[in-house]
């Protein structure tokens, strides 16, 4: 078995004991605190499921460095092997008993996204991707849809959660997709939305200010079923999640029409 598999097996099981911890937690009393603004919340299921990643991690990985969302990594520069970690993405859709959310851990060799997993621990679906080797989803091969026509695409898109006071709020783009397209969803997980492109549910996604932990798995999954993933001008995503579009490739260039205006 390659370094890489191991370490995709390793980031399964560990998806899989974090999702545990939130499908116990789902739907009971939770602390519930703010962070950069008052609708940008952490509970304490995202700071457990946290901890016993990086726990894992320290334990069993103690040279490569580890970038998690709640803090707790040490994001050593230098190490070959980089783990980025979004312990709950959806956490709003969590803490309001919406179901929809998930573990996300990317993994990155010398700057380049090696693998990633993404777990909805409530469906037990499991979606991940070793680059070069193709996206499944719990085993079966993931393949993007072949929807051409941006008018019968259906789409799924978020807000930063600074909507309430910045200008730059992605409504403009909200609005004329929602004009040319079948449907848009906007259902609080970035992580899985970038995952349901790669199943063929969703045709596309974009996404301003996300952050890397947020697409370190779902960009790849995307790529490896088959899609595309590029900043609002078309060029490589840098990974740090400030614009993002994923598509079935079909209508990227289309999309990409409809971001610029
Ligand atoms: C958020 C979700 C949401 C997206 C936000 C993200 P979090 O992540 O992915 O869908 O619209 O931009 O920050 O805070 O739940 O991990
Ligand atoms: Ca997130
Ligand atoms: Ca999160």
């Amino acid at each position: 078995m390659s370094e890489a598999t191991a370490l995709l097996r390793l980031a399964e099981q560990m998806a899989r004991t974090a999702g545990q911890i939130q499908r116990a937690r789902y739907e009971t009393a939770l602390d519930i605190r703010t962070k950069t603004a008052s609708i940008d919340l952490v509970t304490e299921v995202d700071r457990a499921c946290e901890a016993v990643i990086v726990e894992t991690l320290r334990a069993q990985r103690p040279d490569d460095a580890v970038l998690a969302e709640e803090g707790s990594g040490d994001d050593r520069p230098g190490a070959t092997w980089r783990w980025v970690i979004d312990p709950l993405d959806g956490t709003m859709n969590y803490a309001h008993g919406y179901p929809r959310f998930c573990v996300s851990i990317g993994v990155q060799r010398d700057g380049e996204s090696a693998l990633g997993v993404v777990y909805d621990p409530l469906l037990d679906e499991l979606f991940s991707a070793q680059r070069g080797e193709g996206a499944r989803l719990n085993g079966r091969g993931l393949r993007v849809s072949d929807e051409d026509d941006l008018g019968r695409a259906l789409l799924a898109t978020g807000f930063a959660y600074d909507v309430h006071r910045s200008a730059d709020d992605n409504l403009n783009h909200f609005a004329r997709f929602v004009k040319a397209a079948r449907g848009l969803r906007r259902d609080g997980s970035a992580a899985l939305n970038l995952c349901y492109v790669a199943a063929g549910r969703f045709d596309g996604f974009w996404e301003l200010k996300l952050h890397p932990w947020d697409v370190a798995a779902g960009n790849l999954i995307v790529e490896e079923a088959g899609g595309r993933i590029s900043d609002f001008s078309g060029g490589p995503c840098s990974g740090s999640g400030r614009e993002t579009l994923a598509s079935n490739g079909h209508l990227h260039d289309a999309m990409l029409r409809l971001l610029r205006g």
